[in-house]
């Protein structure tokens, strides 16, 4: 079974009729990045079509989780990474194989794919995951639900650099959690873009972390990397960094019950 994918822009709004839909063969195209989101509970029938697709190697980590409920949701994250992969090759999800970066970042076997080639990064997060495709062109993405009522404060000053922490202390109290995770998934975007994990230091580099003011880097980022942040459900923030050409991005959905409808209530 496959997948089909709508598309919406950034800004939430469906492509108009009059926009070309892309082909499958050419999504996305190199000018386009695909996000998409969704919950991972998902119903029996659907979990155990995902967990067909899975290579051994993905299987063998499913069952090393503690919980079930992980283990479904990592079986689910990567089922459903494999059928978008596969929607955008016009590939079986079973015979996609994932190779993995020095510090862990998957991607596609180059054998898997045409050029340009197919790149992704996933992120999950209290039970909801994020995707993001594109081609030829590194990326990473984050998301994080905001704990209500976080305490940042002693990780930030670990974490974040001196212009960040200061930022963070002069918002609002009621302002100051959502704060801490604006700059908590944009670092660990760009962290995860690079691919070589935590070699940059965190500190290192500034990125705006004000609620309501657009997100940009302040000092640190070479010139080549873009950051934008993708709509999130209510409580979660997301973050998306990206090379190459600025491009549009594009909010795709999933057509048919990946999520199991009764369980929005997540644990
Ligand atoms: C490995 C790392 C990506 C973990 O990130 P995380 O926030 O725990 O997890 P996320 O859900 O965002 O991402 C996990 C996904 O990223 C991908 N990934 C794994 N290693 C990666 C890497 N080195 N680079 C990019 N992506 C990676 C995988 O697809 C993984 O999904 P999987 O578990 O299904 O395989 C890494 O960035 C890390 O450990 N960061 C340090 C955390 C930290 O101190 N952050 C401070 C921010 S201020």
């Amino acid at each position: 079974m496959r997948i089909s994918l709508g598309f919406q822009k950034l800004d939430g709004h469906p492509l108009n009729a009059s926009d070309d839909s892309p082909a499958v063969e050419t999504i996305p195209d190199d000018e386009s990045i695909y996000i998409c989101s969704t919950f991972l509970d998902c119903d029996p029938d659907v979990l155990l079509r995902m967990e067909r697709t899975l290579a051994p190697d993905e299987l063998s980590r499913a069952a090393k989780f503690h919980l079930i409920r992980d283990r479904n949701r990592y079986i689910a994250s990567r089922g459903i990474l494999r059928e978008l992969l596969a929607t955008c090759l016009d590939k079986n999800p079973r015979d996609l194989e994932f190779v993995y970066g020095p510090t862990g970042k998957p991607s596609l076997r180059d054998s898997d794919q045409p050029t340009p080639r197919l790149q992704f990064n996933v992120s999950h997060s209290h039970g909801l995951a994020v995707f993001a495709i594109a081609r030829d062109r590194n990326l990473g993405i984050d998301v994080e639900f905001i704990r209500p009522g976080f305490e940042g404060e002693r990780i930030a000053e670990r974490y974040f650099s001196a212009r960040e922490v200061e930022e963070l202390r002069r918002l609002p109290a009621e302002e100051r959690t959502e704060g801490f995770f604006n700059c908590w998934t944009r670092k660990e975007a760009y962290i995860k873009a690079d691919g070589n994990g935590l070699q940059i230091p965190l500190n290192s580099f500034g990125i705006a972390l004000a609620p309501g003011v657009p997100a940009r880097f302040l000092q640190g980022v070479p010139d080549k990397w873009h950051l934008a942040c993708p709509t999130a459900p209510g409580g979660y923030v997301s973050a998306l960094v990206y090379d190459g050409p600025s491009c549009e991005i594009l909010q795709i959905t999933v057509d048919h019950a990946v999520e199991k409808h009764t369980s929005r209530i997540l644990n």
